[in-house]
């Protein structure tokens, strides 16, 4: 089988540095065309040279980096360094990456790859905020049609936002460019909080993944262990949220998810509400179905993947 063509574009964030990991052990169904990177959970001075660290943990040097946008669309940026710490990937033994995070803007990277690979052969998979692939649909609309889908973590319905009472956090930095991302007609498979919220790394998991030994997994066991500290206190739960990764595992394996065509609007306006992805679950709309709306996965399968995938590292 060929390899799935993806540009993976994040904000590093522990969670999508795991995701860039789980995407980098697994060569033989995942071929990465480049990285962008994004303001979210921390500056973009930070998420681009934390996904610059985590592909020369991997080993991987070849794979190029692009800085995009430093602020959402229209709104002031918000950052998370409650959840993620002051880097972003605090947890992990940090060193200055040697590979330059490249000259070309990730949207001018991300239009040039679209117009350049044969149309309908390109995954973009998005883990932040949705500020450079919308900046991407804005300047040339012409690639949106070249698509092949979308991938990404962002929203929440029954279990309500993480940022806000009604957003979760992806969709509330970046409201604007969601509403352009969501209304772009080309197939797009969203995994919000409902899904992530099972998705939990407890200590036992996180042992599992130590024990396989390789530098990738030590660094991987040592941010979910950060990671978990905000978490498990705010939620009172075993473990914390293991929210980017489950986008390449679904990749990867879809069966081990379930999903429910739908249609999802995001509210833009209100200042009590905003970010709000209003998931049409029961159909009572007659709004069209844009989403793949994954609501349900199997958390043991999901771990077993990652463990196997990160020894590979
Ligand atoms: C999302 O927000 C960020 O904090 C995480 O990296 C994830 O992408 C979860 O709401
Ligand atoms: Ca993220």
């Amino acid at each position: 089988m060929k390899a799935q063509k993806i540009i993976i574009d994040g904000d590093p964030g522990q969670d999508d540095a795991v995701n860039l990991l789980l995407a980098m052990a697994s060569g033989d169904e995942l071929d990465i065309l480049g990285i962008t990177a994004v303001a979210g959970n921390v500056p973009l001075a930070l998420t681009e040279r934390n996904t610059r660290i985590i592909c020369e943990l991997a080993g991987r040097k070849d794979i190029k980096v692009y800085a995009g946008c430093d602020r959402p669309l229209e709104r002031a940026l918000v950052t998370a360094e409650n959840v993620h710490g002051n880097t972003g990937i605090d947890g992990m033994d940090l060193f200055e990456p040697q590979n330059p995070v490249q000259t070309q803007h990730a949207v001018d990277y991300i239009i040039e790859t679209l117009r350049t690979e044969p149309p309908d052969t390109v995954t973009l998979v998005p883990t932040g905020p949705l500020t450079n692939i919308a900046s991407a649909f804005l300047k040339a609309p012409d690639i949106i049609k070249n698509v092949q889908q979308i991938v990404l973590m962002g929203g929440a319905m029954r279990e309500g936002g993480n940022r806000t009472p009604s957003a979760e956090f992806n969709i509330y930095v970046d409201p604007q460019a969601a509403q352009i991302v969501f209304d772009c007609a080309r197939p797009l498979t969203v995994i919000g909080l409902d899904l992530t919220h099972t998705v939990l790394a407890t200590p036992a998991r996180i042992e599992a993944i130590r024990a396989t030994g390789t530098r990738a997994a030590i660094a991987t066991a040592g941010m979910l262990e950060f990671f978990n500290r905000h978490d498990t206190e705010k939620y009172g739960s075993k473990g914390g949220p293991l929210h980017d990764p489950c986008t390449v595992a679904w990749l990867l394996k879809p069966a081990l998810f379930k999903g429910k065509l739908c249609n999802i609007s995001i509210e833009t306006h209100s200042e009590l509400t905003i970010g709000h992805t209003a998931v049409d679950f029961w159909g009572v709309t007659r709004r069209t179905k844009n989403a793949n709306w994954l609501y349900e996965v199997d958390a043991k399968g999901f771990y077993a993947l990652l463990t196997e995938r990160l020894a590979r590292l």
